[in-house]
């Protein structure tokens, strides 16, 4: 399993906004993986597409966001 560095859904962190509390949608979060946004860098260069989607996807249900 890919390691996501980011205060993701179950944990606290220290960077970035505490998605568990946010509960961005899918396209929340693969908008902010495809472009970065502020600090946070886009993913683009190491990650497929598809990966993107399902990284996406797996945010969103983990935190909540996915309705
Ligand atoms: C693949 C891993 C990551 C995922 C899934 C992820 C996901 C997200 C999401 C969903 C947001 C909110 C976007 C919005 O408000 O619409 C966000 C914001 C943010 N992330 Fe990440 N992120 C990741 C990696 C990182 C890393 C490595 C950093 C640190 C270098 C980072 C720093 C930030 C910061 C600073 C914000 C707030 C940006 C702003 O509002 O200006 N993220 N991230």
């Amino acid at each position: 399993m890919r390691r996501v560095p980011h205060p993701q859904a179950g944990t606290e962190g220290a960077v970035g906004p505490v998605l568990d509390e946010l509960k961005p949608d899918m396209a929340r979060v693969g908008k902010a993986l495809r472009n970065g946004l502020g600090n946070m860098p886009s993913y683009t260069a190491i990650l497929s597409e598809e990966e993107i989607a399902a990284l996406a996807r797996y945010v969103a249900k983990a935190s909540g966001g996915e309705k």
